[in-house]
């Protein structure tokens, strides 16, 4: 959750602050009817405890100047580049990346290091090395380190960018570092589903619940999801535990630690800025927005969103997919209505594209929407009320991955008519497309076995397939 410092507020929270105003008062007609599923599993609703700092998953890897914190991202638009990243803290040490395929030569690439201070933190070098020109399908291992202590991973490159690819993603969503987060990390990697990349829908470590955002349980939450993102590509969306602003120690530049540590693709897709850009993997087009950067008329990512679309040739990649971090369809009292001021500019446009789903976090719970929308909203003519839309996507939260804060536990009654299935426990999902018309989405709460579905639904393509998939009668 976390304040934004004013000093650092931009200009559109002003305009944002308008618009709730008037919504508010119209939305209080409410929806009467009930909704679909509330589920009644009994959970603990205790608040997490995060992982001591000498906790197994926070080991420090043995040797000299040792890579730690290695974690990989798609580096660029089609799935051919691969951003490696790590941090030494010894001394800065080289940034190359060694690599190759089973019966390939060995190549390397070259990366860039930095460093950067955070009130009275000073990071460890933070290597960046993108390797490019890798073929598609196939296994890579890759050696850091090189210099002193070398240590050695591999990853899967996605198959080439076309309409009937299988591909599995992982959705897991404010994480944290707890013993709950810990839960969900390995239920991930242990459901037989097999996701191949995480789909990650913001708020990462959480240091900012810290005196002074202590910088080092971004180092520990680095060390703890190496183990799955030295491994698969996790793409990361800002969320707002990654503003790290804070005027009242001096530190008034936004996103500082979370730019430094994670890089995104973002100038292949045309974007100005690591907060908003699009990748394509396998048959999927993955939009990744920004809750806490300017989307108002004329914004840069207004502009680069509305271009963006456009280029989006279903065709080559059926599935569109968007992350966000604020929900806006969200019916838990936590959060409430955040997203509204974002739906109001860009809910149009997933309509007319036929966007087929959108992931966000924020919300510390689980729920899934019908295919519902809100666009024939106009202030004065009064019709504020979500409608069932079949060219609409559904909307999934997924902000449960076990974070410091706890459960949101409350929630707005009666259920929304537009809400298909709300549940406050911790967990994580998987979206397996199996064809351009087919994907199969599985919710997986951490109290069950690892292959134990809690809420599921089949996809059916807006653009190919367009049939009534709601999962209500
Ligand atoms: C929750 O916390 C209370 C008070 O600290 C404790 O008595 C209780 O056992 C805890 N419940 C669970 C399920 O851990
Ligand atoms: C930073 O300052 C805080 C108190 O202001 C102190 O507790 C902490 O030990 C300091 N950390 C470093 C690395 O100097
Ligand atoms: C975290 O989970 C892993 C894998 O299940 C386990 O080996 C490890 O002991 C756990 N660590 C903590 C601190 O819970
Ligand atoms: C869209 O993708 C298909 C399949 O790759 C291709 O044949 C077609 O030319 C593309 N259309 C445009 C407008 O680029
Ligand atoms: C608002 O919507 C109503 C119909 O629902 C329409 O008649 C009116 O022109 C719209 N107003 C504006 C400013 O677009
Ligand atoms: C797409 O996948 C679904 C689910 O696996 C299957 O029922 C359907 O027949 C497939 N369609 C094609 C054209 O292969
Ligand atoms: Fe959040």
């Amino acid at each position: 959750m976390g304040v934004l410092g004013l000093a650092c507020a931009s200009t559109w929270s002003i305009q944002r602050v308008a618009i709730f105003v008037v919504l508010g008062l119209v939305l209080n007609l409410g929806v009467v009817c009930n909704g679909g599923k509330t589920s009644t599993f009994v959970r603990q609703i205790n608040r997490s405890l995060d992982m001591p700092l000498d906790s197994d998953v926070f080991k420090i890897p043995p040797g000299y100047n040792a890579p730690q914190q290695v974690h990989i991202t798609q580096g660029d638009r089609h799935g051919k580049a691969v951003i490696v990243s790590w941090v030494t803290v010894d001394e800065p040490g080289s940034s190359t990346v060694l690599y190759w395929s089973t019966n390939g030569k060995q190549k390397k690439a070259e990366g860039k290091v930095k460093t950067y201070k955070f009130y009275n933190y000073t990071s460890g070098y933070i290597h960046h090395t993108t390797i490019k020109k890798l073929k598609f399908n196939t296994k890579y291992y890759y050696v850091v380190g090189v210099d002193h202590s070398e240590r050695q991973f591999w990853f899967m490159t996605p198959p080439e960018v076309g309409p009937d690819v299988p591909y599995t993603f992982g959705l897991i969503g404010d994480l944290g570092q707890t013993f709950d987060s810990n839960k969900t990390l390995t239920h991930y990697e242990l459901n037989p589903l097999k996701g191949e990349t995480i789909l990650f829908v913001g708020d990462l470590s959480y240091a900012d619940d810290y005196p002074n955002h202590d910088n080092v349980r971004w180092d520990t939450w680095g060390r703890f999801t190496e183990r799955s993102a030295a491994y698969q590509p996790w793409i990361w969306t800002a969320g707002n535990h990654e503003i790290d602003c804070a005027p009242e120690i001096g530190e008034t530049k936004s996103f500082k630690p979370y730019t430094h540590r994670y890089h995104v693709p973002h100038k292949a897709s045309g974007s100005t800025a690591p907060f908003w850009y699009s990748i394509k993997r396998a048959s999927s087009y993955v939009i990744v927005l920004a809750s806490y950067s300017a989307y108002g008329k004329y914004t840069p990512q207004y502009v680069w969103l509305e271009q963006e679309l456009s280029k989006v040739n279903r065709s080559e990649t059926p599935w569109l997919i968007v992350l966000m971090h604020s929900p806006w369809y969200n019916s838990y009292n936590y959060h409430y209505m955040e997203g509204e001021s974002m739906r109001v500019m860009f809910e149009p446009w997933f309509v007319q594209y036929k966007v087929d789903v959108v992931f966000s976090g924020h919300v510390h719970a689980y729920e899934r929407s019908e295919r519902i929308s809100n666009v024939a909203y106009n202030i004065t003519n009064g019709n504020c009320i979500p409608v069932k839309d079949q060219f609409a996507p559904v909307y999934i939260t997924i902000g449960d991955g076990g974070n410091l804060e706890g459960l949101a536990t409350s929630m707005t009654e009666p259920q929304p008519e537009y809400s298909a299935y709300r549940e406050a426990s911790f967990g994580h999902a998987i979206f397996d497309i199996k064809n351009r018309s087919h994907a199969y989405f599985s919710w997986h709460r951490n109290q069950d076995g690892y292959a134990v579905e809690a809420d599921s639904m089949v996809f059916l393509n807006r653009y190919f397939h367009p049939l009534d998939d709601s999962t209500s009668a």
